[in-house]
C-alpha cells in the first residue's frame, strides 16, 4: 500500500522534507523511465550553420514584432495561458507590464531575445556544439532517456528529400545518439516539433495544404532509415493541437496566422485554417506510421507514437451545462487528436459544432489512422475551470467553437497552488484525472508523460532560481499522482521533465526559464544545474511503503 506524504485539499502535494527522504526508483514500476525533454529550435542555436535551411521559425523571430502586432492584443480564453505569461499577448499590454513593480520591462527583454540576432534563436543554448558536456550533466542526475526533436531543415535543407541531404547536419545527430548511447541514455526523439522548412511554407503554404503530407513521410523515412538502427522511440508530432492553435488562430506562434476573433488580424481566416492544419498534422502522422510498420518497426524493434497536450477541465459548477462545456473542452483538446487515432473519426461534438469547418476523413485515411500509436505521449501542465458560454455564429475562432469560459479561480479560490508565473496554478491531481479520463475512455493506451514542469521568470535572481523549490514541489506532486494513477490501473511508463535545459521559450523568448539546469544567456552561456534537480530521486515524491 503507498501512501504519499499527504497532499492539500485542492490536490497538491505538501512540502517533502526532501533531504529525509531517500526515493528508491523500484516504488515505480521497473522499467519505468525518468527523463527530460527538449526540442531542436528550443535548445540547438547554429540556426544558419553547416548547411541547415531556414524554418518558419527562423522568419518568424526575425519578424517577430511585427508579427505580435497584427495579431493584436486580445488574450484568447483558454489553454495556453503558460505560453502568454511573462511576454503576454501584444505591445502594449508588454509596456503595461512595464510599469509594474515586479513585471520589469518585459518588452525590451521581448524584443532583445527576438528581434536582436545577437541573442536571438540563433544561438539559443547552443547545444549543437555543447551536447557532449550537457550529456554528462544528464548522466550526472542520472537520466534514464533524453527527449530530443530533429529540425527538418537540418537534415533536409528545402524540407525535400530530391532537394538533397544535409550531410553536416546528419553527423550532429548520429553523434548526438551515438554520445547519448555510450553514456547509457536512450534517446526518444520527436520528428516533429514546430520548426517546418521555410521552402515548404514558400512552395505551399506548409500545413495548410495536404501535399506536405508526402513530403512528412518521406522526411520520417529517411529518419527511421539513418537513425532507427539505434532509436528506438520515435514521436511523430509535439502538441498538433498547440501547433495549430497558436500558428493558425492566435497568431503568436510561427508563422503568425490567426483567426477572425483575434481582431485586427490581417490574415483573418474564420478558424478554418487550425482546422486544416491540424488534419493534416494527423495524415502526415499516420503516414509516418504507416511506412515505419511496413518497413522497419520489425528489423529495428522500435516503437512510434505522438505527443498530445490538454490541461485538465473541471467544471466549474455542478451544473450539467458546466460539465458539457468541461467535457467539450476535453473533445476539442484532446479528443481533437486522439478520438482520430483511437476510433478514426473527430469527436462528435467537434462535427456538429464545427459542420464543415471541419475536414472529413476517407475510409482509407481514417482506417489508417485507427490504432496509429505503439504509445501515447501526453503533456500536462496545468487545470481550468470550465462553463458553459452560448454559441456565437460570427467571428469564430477554435477558443470562441469550444462555446465555453475557462477561469483558474472559483469564488475567489484559485484552482491550485501559485507558483512564480502569475494565472499558473498547480493541480497535480488533474494528471492522475487526466489519465484515468484517457484509461476508461480511450482503451487504456501506454502512456508516456512526455512533458511536465513549470516554468520561472526569468526576473527571479540567480541565487533564489537555482534552489529550485517551486519546481521539485511542482514534479514531486505530479510523480505522486502519476503513481496513483499506476494504482488505479493507467499504464503509465515514463516521465519526462520540461526541460532539461533553459531554452528559447517560443514567443516568450527568454523570459520564462523551464530547465533543471540554469544557464546563464548573458556570460558565455553557462550551464548550472539547478541545486535540488541535481539527481532524479530529488524529483521523487516522499512516498512510504507501508
Ligand atoms: C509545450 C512545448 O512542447 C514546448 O516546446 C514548450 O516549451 C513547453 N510546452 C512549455 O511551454
Amino acid at each position: 500500500l503507498l501512501t504519499s506524504s499527504g497532499t492539500t485539499t485542492n490536490g497538491a502535494a505538501v512540502t517533502p522534507s526532501h533531504s529525509s527522504s531517500p526515493f528508491n526508483r523500484t516504488i515505480f514500476p521497473p522499467d519505468f523511465i525518468f527523463g527530460a525533454g527538449s526540442s531542436a529550435y528550443q535548445i540547438e542555436g547554429a540556426a544558419n550553420l553547416d548547411g541547415k535551411g531556414p524554418s518558419n521559425w527562423d522568419t518568424f523571430t526575425k519578424n517577430h514584432p511585427d508579427q505580435i502586432k497584427q495579431a493584436g492584443c486580445k488574450p484568447p480564453l483558454m489553454g495556453i495561458s503558460r505560453k502568454a505569461t511573462a511576454s503576454s499577448w501584444c505591445k502594449k499590454e508588454l509596456l503595461m507590464k512595464s510599469s509594474t513593480s515586479t513585471g520589469g520591462d518585459q518588452r525590451r527583454i521581448l524584443t532583445e531575445n527576438i528581434q536582436d540576432t545577437s541573442s536571438s534563436a540563433l544561438v539559443t543554448a547552443d547545444f549543437y556544439h555543447r551536447y557532449k558536456e550537457d550529456i554528462q550533466l544528464m548522466k550526472k542526475i542520472g537520466l534514464d532517456s533524453f527527449r530530443f526533436s530533429i529540425s527538418w531543415s537540418r537534415v533536409l535543407p528545402t524540407g525535400k528529400i530530391n532537394g538533397g541531404v544535409n550531410q553536416q547536419g546528419v553527423q550532429f545527430y548520429n553523434n548526438l545518439i551515438n554520445e547519448l548511447l555510450s553514456n547509457g541514455i536512450m534517446p526518444f526523439v520527436t520528428i516533429f516539433h514546430w520548426d517546418v522548412p521555410q521552402a515548404l511554407d514558400d512552395e505551399y503554404g506548409g500545413f495548410l495544404n495536404s501535399t506536405i503530407v508526402k513530403d512528412y513521410q518521406e522526411y520520417a523515412e529517411f529518419l527511421f532509415k539513418t537513425f532507427g538502427d539505434r532509436v528506438k522511440n520515435w514521436c511523430t508530432v509535439n502538441e498538433p493541437s498547440m501547433f495549430a492553435l497558436i500558428g493558425y488562430d492566435v497568431g503568436l506562434n510561427a508563422p503568425g496566422r490567426c483567426s477572425d476573433y483575434v481582431g485586427n488580424c490581417t490574415a483573418g481566416n474564420s478558424a478554418i485554417e487550425p482546422y486544416i492544419v491540424a488534419h493534416n498534422l494527423l495524415l502526415a502522422h499516420s503516414a509516418a506510421v504507416k511506412v515505419y510498420r511496413e518497413k522497419y518497426q520489425v528489423s529495428q524493434n522500435g516503437e512510434i507514437g505522438i505527443t498530445l497536450v490538454t490541461d485538465w477541465y473541471k467544471p466549474k459548477f455542478n451544473t450539467q451545462s458546466s460539465r458539457k462545456a468541461a467535457s467539450r473542452a476535453l473533445d476539442f483538446s484532446l479528443g481533437w487528436f486522439l478520438h482520430p487515432i483511437t476510433f478514426g473519426d473527430y469527436p462528435q461534438t467537434m462535427q456538429s459544432i464545427l459542420d464543415d469547418r471541419l475536414p472529413k476523413f476517407t475510409k482509407y485515411e481514417s482506417d489508417s489512422l485507427k490504432g496509429s500509436f505503439d504509445f501515447l505521449g501526453m503533456n500536462y501542465y496545468t487545470a481550468n475551470y470550465v462553463e458553459a458560454l452560448p454559441p456565437v455564429t460570427i467571428n469564430h475562432s477554435y477558443y470562441v467553437d469550444i462555446q465555453a469560459n475557462f477561469t483558474t479561480e472559483k469564488n475567489g479560490v484559485a484552482i491550485g497552488e501559485p507558483t512564480h508565473i502569475s494565472n499558473f496554478f498547480m493541480y497535480p491531481r488533474g494528471i492522475q484525472e487526466l489519465l484515468i479520463y484517457i484509461k476508461d475512455k480511450y482503451k487504456n493506451p501506454p502512456v508516456y508523460i512526455t512533458e511536465n514542469g513549470v516554468g520561472d521568470p526569468n526576473t527571479i535572481p540567480f541565487i533564489e532560481a537555482i534552489k529550485d523549490n517551486i519546481r521539485i514541489r511542482y514534479l514531486q506532486g505530479h510523480l505522486l499522482h502519476i503513481l496513483k494513477s499506476i494504482k488505479e490501473g493507467a499504464n503509465v511508463k515514463a516521465y519526462y521533465v520540461w526541460s532539461f535545459l533553459d531554452d528559447f521559450e517560443w514567443a516568450s523568448g527568454y523570459t520564462i526559464r523551464y530547465g533543471l539546469t540554469y544557464i546563464d544567456f548573458k556570460n558565455n552561456l553557462e550551464r548550472h544545474l539547478n541545486e535540488r534537480g541535481m539527481v532524479v530521486e530529488n524529483w521523487a515524491p516522499q512516498v512510504k511503503i507501508l
